[in-house]
């Protein structure tokens, strides 16, 4: 077990009891529940139950009244601090303090909470007054919630692109942002602590931040309308295509199928283009890494059906943080029932013995 694997790659940290993704067979269930058995007939804040609780029932509740203290319309960064600032300011007391049913509490007001931070986030970023609670409180679903909040409007449209991706993506077992949220639990944080350090793992590109990469290269696509001269420019630069590869899934992602498909239902004028770079990004793929199977991930049609609700590509992590809010909360109480302080090792490769004289910048003896 002293055998070094870069990015932990096949390192197996924990046992879980609450998603399955199939590597090899492209499915994903929450809790043996096939995602394909969800979108359509259940809600998101429904698929946080199932996640959570085990139970559709009661689900994730709707936001208690919270006046954030400062957003600057940045949405990742604006959720990750008022995130950390709710546990001082609803005194959330340490993982270790409390029981798993105190825990849950904790975790379904911060999940609530946390969509109604980044729709305040979204309206401050566009000049708007974000709608009143009572204009809130018509909406039925938690992404028509959502959408009132941040624009005063809901329309269908956008309410079902916004809740099919919400639960696509709403969990997938052990991603870097998932393992912050657990490290953080084993540690006794409180819950905001670990929901906030989850947000900021999840911000880069190479997790949550994809889709946001996307939009533009389909544009340069329908602009240049060459898919395969565009791929081709990239991977000779040795660059990578968003929306492509993941370190789990060796067949086709299962959320990529179910979202292409919502594009398509949903009328998006982005669908020929998208489907014309993924075709022209496998084929290359495939030629260049035959031996690396390098798939359509869950990032490329996200960004295709969030564009379908209007939601700009700047906003998109934090659209995914609102997803993953129902994945990180079943694997903080999953690791407060379950877990211990988790502290792997590091190989040391830097320098031998020496005396501090040698470093530089040491003060030369006179
Ligand atoms: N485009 C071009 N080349 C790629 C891509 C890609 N999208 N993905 C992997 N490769 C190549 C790498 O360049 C590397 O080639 P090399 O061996 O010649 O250096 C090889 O495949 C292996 O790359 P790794 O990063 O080791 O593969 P891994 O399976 O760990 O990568 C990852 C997973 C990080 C997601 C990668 O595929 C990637 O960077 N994709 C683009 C970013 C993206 O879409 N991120 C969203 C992921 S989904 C999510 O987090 C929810």
């Amino acid at each position: 077990m002293n055998e070094f694997k870069p990015g932990l790659e096949g390192v197996v940290a924990f046992q879980t009891a609450i998603a399955e993704p199939d590597r090899e067979g492209g499915a994903l269930r929450y809790r043996g529940v096939d995602i394909e058995d969800l979108v359509g007939n259940f809600h998101y804040e429904q698929v946080w139950g199932l996640l959570v609780d085990e139970s559709f029932q009661p689900g994730m509740p709707d936001p208690e009244p919270y006046e954030p203290a400062s957003l600057t319309g940045n949405a990742p960064s604006d959720l990750q601090a008022e995130t950390a600032r709710l546990s001082s300011v609803w005194n959330l007391k340490k993982l270790v303090d409390i029981d798993p049913g105190q825990a849950r509490d904790d975790l379904a007001r911060l999940s609530a909470q946390m969509m109604a931070i980044v729709a305040r986030s979204a309206a401050v970023h566009d000049g708007r007054e974000p709608a009143p609670d009572d204009v809130v409180a018509q909406g039925k679903t938690a992404a028509e919630k959502f959408l009132l909040r941040w624009r005063g409007e809901a329309d269908p449209d956008h309410a079902k692109a916004i809740d099919t991706y919400w639960i696509c993506t709403a969990e997938h077992g052990l991603n870097a942002s998932t393992f912050t949220a657990r490290i953080t639990a084993s540690t006794g944080a409180d819950c905001g602590a670990a929901m906030s350090g989850a947000v900021g793992a999840l911000s880069g590109p190479l997790h949550g931040g994809a889709p946001a990469r996307v939009l533009p290269m389909l544009d340069a696509v329908a602009e240049s309308g060459d898919p395969e001269g565009y791929v081709k420019s990239i991977l000779d630069e040795h660059g990578r295509i968003m929306g492509f590869g993941h370190r789990v899934y060796r067949a086709e992602d299962p959320r990529s199928r179910l979202l292409k498909r919502t594009a398509k239902e949903l009328g998006s004028p982005r669908y020929e283009v998208a489907e014309a770079l993924e075709e022209a990004a496998l084929d290359a793929l495939k030629e260049r890494k035959p031996d690396y199977v390098i798939a359509t991930n869950v990032e490329f049609y996200s960004a295709v059906v969030l564009d379908v609700a209007d939601v700009p590509p700047d906003l998109t992590p934090a659209m995914f943080a609102c997803a993953r809010v129902a994945g990180w909360a079943a694997h903080i109480l999953e690791e407060k029932r379950t877990g211990r302080l988790i502290r792997p090792s590091a190989q040391y490769v830097g320098p031998g013995e020496r005396p501090a004289s040698e470093v530089d910048g040491a003060p030369v003896p006179s």
